[in-house]
């Protein structure tokens, strides 16, 4: 079932200069997996933004789960409730323990304080990081901190889960547990899962691949 729909996506930068996203036409099945591939500079964190209303096109509709974007009032409303960003650069809180830091989304969730530490810790376990919990930030690796942004971005069970080069400035051990998290999770909550990366062997395990370059779709296909 179709759940987001690009319409002529139109993006540009420097008043025209540079075209990032040049009339996108795509559409994603909920609960699907998508990665998306291209060379640096192609459009794909552009597109990214797009899907997760970071950032408004220039012309053309971005439409999620029947609704236009465009006539959302309040967009950060809407990501708060459906989307799950996961970055590269990863900016928790430093004053904030591991698990105070993944309860940030559930701050204004209806959710009895218990019930919230008991969401965050299943995420914290499903990221292995339990034994960290009281910890700061600064004590974790990188690999570690990616894990509890993983886990913060998915407490509040996102319907759309947007990762921008996950595993890009991980070692090979700790991207593949982070691509398990991330898969565990798409499966367990029926989340539309799509990743941007330049890895060929990450992009593969996707059901789906889109290629783009220079702001356009120049492939797209299934996986298995
Ligand atoms: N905020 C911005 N201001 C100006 N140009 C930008 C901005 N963001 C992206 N661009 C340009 O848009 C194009 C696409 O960028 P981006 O979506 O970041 O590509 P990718 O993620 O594939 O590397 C590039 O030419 C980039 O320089
Ligand atoms: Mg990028």
């Amino acid at each position: 079932m179709e759940f987001i729909r690009l319409i002529n996506v139109l993006k540009q930068y420097d008043k025209g200069a540079v075209t990032a996203l040049n009339n996108i036409n795509l559409s994603i099945d909920r609960g699907s997996f998508v990665s998306i591939i291209g060379p640096s500079g192609s459009g794909k964190s552009t597109l990214l933004n797009m899907l997760g209303a970071l950032d408004s096109p220039d012309s053309g509709h971005v439409i999620i789960n029947g609704i236009d974007l465009a006539s959302q009032k309040d967009l950060s409303d809407f990501r708060r409730h459906e989307i799950g960003f996961v970055f590269q650069l990863h900016n928790l809180l430093p004053n904030l323990t591991v698990q105070e830091n993944v309860e940030i989304p559930l701050m204004d969730a209806k959710m009895s304080e218990k019930d919230k530490h008991r969401r965050a810790l299943l995420f914290i376990e499903a990221v292995g990081l339990l034994d960290k919990k009281n910890q700061k930030p600064n004590k974790l690796s990188g690999g570690e901190r990616q894990r509890v942004a993983i886990a913060r971005s998915l407490v509040n069970f996102p319907s759309i889960i947007l990762a921008d080069e996950p595993t890009g400035a991980l070692d090979t051990k700790t991207g593949a547990k982070v691509l398990d998290v991330l898969r565990f999770v798409h499966q367990t909550i029926n989340a539309t899962l799509i990743i941007v990366t330049h890895d060929h062997d990450v992009a593969r395990l996707a059901d789906r691949t889109i290629e783009i370059r220079d702001g356009q779709v120049i492939n797209d296909y299934y996986n298995r």
